[in-house]
C-alpha cells in the first residue's frame, strides 16, 4: 500500500510533567522548531500529508497552524490507547492502514518510516518498529518470539526479567485501520499508571490470531523526548545532521560542532563560516560569503561576497547586499547595507539605508528611538560617516557627502556636503608637565593620609 492510502496519527496530548514547562512538551523547540512540526515534517517527506494530530486542551486555541492536517483534543489525557481512539472516533480511517507516531519523538526519518509501512505490507495487522537505547530505562520492552511480536509490556508493569530485554518500543505503529479501531476500544486500564495504553494493542492483536511485526531503527532517530536532558540529546543529534547537510552542499564549517542551524538557514555554495555562530530563525545567506567567527544572526539576509563579522549581530530586517561588509561589534536591525558598503568596527545601524558604497567610520549609531517613536536613517550612495557620528533620526545624508568625526547630525545633510559639528578645540601650549605632576603630589599626598 504506499504512503498515500496510509493516514498518520499523530499523539501530541501529553501533560509533558517531566518538562517542568508551562509550554505544551510538544511545542518545545529543536533547531528553532516545535517537535510536533519536525513529527509533521518527516511524515509529510515519506508522502503522507494529511494526518490527524491530538492535542491537549491547553492547545485547543492553536489548531489553526496545524492546517491542513486534521485536529482533535482530548479533553482527558487517559493515555496513548485513548489518544489514538480519540483520533479514530473523529476520523473513520476506513480501509486506510494507519501510522501512529508520538510528537515526542521527533527525529525519526522518510527511511524509516517506509521500512516500516514495508513491514507491515507483508500480512501483518500491526507493525511496531523497536529499537535499542543505550539505556531501555522507561521505555516499553517488546516481547517476540521468532520474527513475531506477542506483546509490549510497559517498564511500570514489566518482571525483573522482561525489564532485562534490550529491544525497546519506540512508539511508531503501524496497523489495519479497522481492526486497530477495535482493538482500541477493547483496551483496558488495569496497570500500574491506570492509563489506556496503546501498547496493549498488540497483544489484543494476538489474542485475535493476527499477525504482528517488528522491525528495528537507529537510536537517533528514536529518542523520545521526555525531559530537558533528552530534548539537548535529540538538539544535538538535529545540529548534527544539518551541519552535514550543509556541508555536503557546499558550505565550509570550520569547526561544525560550535556553528548552531535553524530549520530554514539556507545557504549558497562556497560559504564559510567560522566558529562559534548561531544561526536564528528565517537566515538566507548567497554565495561566496565570508562569516568570520563568533558571529549572530537572525531573519537577515546576506548577500553574495559579503563579508561578515568576527562578533557581528543581525537582528531581523537586516538585509545585506553583494559584497557588504559588517565587521566587528556591529550590530545590524531592520536596516539595508547596500552593494559594496562598510560597517566595519563598534556600530549600531538600525531603521536604516545605509546606500551602495557609502562607509560608515567606527562607532558610529544611529539614534532611531526617542523613547516614543522608531525613526529612519538614510545614508546616501558613497557617502563617508565619520568616526563616533551619531545620527539622529529621522534623517538623510545625501550621496557622497561627508561627516566629521564626532559630528551629532541632527538635521539633513545635502549631496557632497561635509557636516561637522564639533566644538571648537583649544591648545594649552606647555601646561601637560605642570598638569601631570600636580596629579602625582595629589595622589602620594593621600596615599600618606591613609
Ligand atoms: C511511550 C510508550 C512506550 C515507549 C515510549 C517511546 C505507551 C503506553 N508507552 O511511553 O512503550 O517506549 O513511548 O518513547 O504508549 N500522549 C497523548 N495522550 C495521552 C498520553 C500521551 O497524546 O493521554 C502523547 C504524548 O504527548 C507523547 C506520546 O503520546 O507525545 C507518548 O506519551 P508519553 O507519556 O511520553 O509516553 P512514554 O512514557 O514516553
Ligand atoms: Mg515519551
Amino acid at each position: 500500500m504506499p504512503a498515500a492510502q496510509t493516514i498518520a496519527i499523530v499523539l501530541a496530548a501529553g501533560m509533558g510533567t517531566r518538562m517542568r514547562s508551562d509550554t505544551p512538551k510538544v511545542m518545545h523547540q529543536l533547531a528553532g522548531m516545535p517537535l510536533v512540526d519536525h513529527v509533521l515534517a518527516g511524515l509529510s517527506a515519506a508522502g503522507i500529508t494529511k494526518a490527524t494530530v491530538v492535542l491537549g486542551p491547553e492547545m485547543a486555541d492553536q489548531t489553526a497552524r496545524f492546517a491542513p492536517h486534521n485536529t482533535v483534543i482530548q479533553t482527558e489525557r487517559l493515555g496513548t490507547g485513548h489518544a489514538v481512539k480519540v483520533a479514530l472516533d473523529a476520523y473513520d480511517p476506513s480501509e486506510s492502514d494507519v501510522l501512529v507516531v508520538y510528537a515526542d519523538t521527533p527525529l525519526l526519518t522518510t527511511e524509516t518510516i517506509n521500512a516500516l509501512l514495508e513491514q507491515k505490507r507483508n500480512d501483518a495487522a500491526v507493525a511496531v518498529l523497536g529499537f535499542r537505547p543505550d539505556d531501555p530505562g522507561a521505555y516499553g520492552r517488546l516481547i517476540t518470539q521468532g520474527d513475531q511480536l506477542e506483546s509490549i509490556v510497559e517498564a511500570a508493569d514489566a518482571s525483573t526479567d522482561e525489564l532485562k530485554i534490550e529491544l525497546c518500543n519506540s512508539g511508531v505503529l503501524v496497523a489495519n485501520g479497522q481492526k486497530l479501531g477495535a482493538w482500541v476500544n477493547a483496551l483496558k486500564n488495569d496497570n500500574t499508571k491506570g492509563e489506556f495504553y496503546l501498547t496493549h494493542v498488540v497483544a489484543l492483536a494476538r489474542a485475535d490470531n493476527e499477525a504482528c511485526v517488528f522491525t528495528e531503527g537507529e537510536v537517533d532517530e528514536l529518542v523520545g523526548i521526555n525531559n530537558r536532558a533528552d530534548l539537548a540529546v535529540a538538539e544535538g543529534i538535529v545540529q548534527n545532521r544539518y551541519r552535514a547537510a550543509v556541508m555536503a552542499a557546499g558550505v565550509t564549517l570550520q569547526d561544525p560542532a560550535s556553528v548552531f542551524l535553524c530549520h530554514d538557514t539556507t545557504f549558497g555554495t562556497d560559504v564559510e563560516v567560522g566558529p562559534f555562530t548561531v544561526f536564528g530563525p528565517g537566515v538566507v545567506i548567497g554565495s561566496h560569503v565570508t562569516i568570520k567567527g563568533f558571529c549572530h544572526f537572525e531573519n537577515a539576509t546576506i548577500g553574495d561576497r559579503a563579508v561578515v563579522g568576527p562578533y557581528a549581530r543581525l537582528r531581523p530586517g537586516a538585509e545585506l547586499d553583494e559584497g557588504a561588509h559588517i565587521g566587528n561589534f556591529v550590530e545590524i536591525k531592520n536596516a539595508r547595507i547596500e552593494q559594496g558598503a562598510k560597517v566595519n568596527h563598534l556600530s549600531y545601524v538600525g531603521d536604516a539605508r545605509v546606500g551602495q558604497g557609502a562607509n560608515v567610520g567606527a562607532g558610529t549609531i544611529t539614534a532611531n528611538y526617542d523613547g516614543f517613536n522608531k525613526s529612519k536613517t538614510n545614508i546616501g550612495a558613497g557617502a563617508s560617516i565619520g568616526s563616533n557620528t551619531v545620527l539622529v533620526a529621522p534623517v538623510n545624508v545625501g550621496d557622497g557627502a561627508i561627516t566629521g568625526a564626532g559630528t551629532v547630525v541632527r538635521k539633513d545633510v545635502p549631496d557632497n556636503a561635509i557636516a561637522v559639528s564639533e566644538a571648537a578645540q583649544r591648545n594649552r601650549e606647555g601646561t601637560a608637565d605642570a598638569y601631570r605632576a600636580q596629579k602625582k603630589a595629589v595622589k602620594e599626598s593621600n596615599g600618606k593620609d591613609s
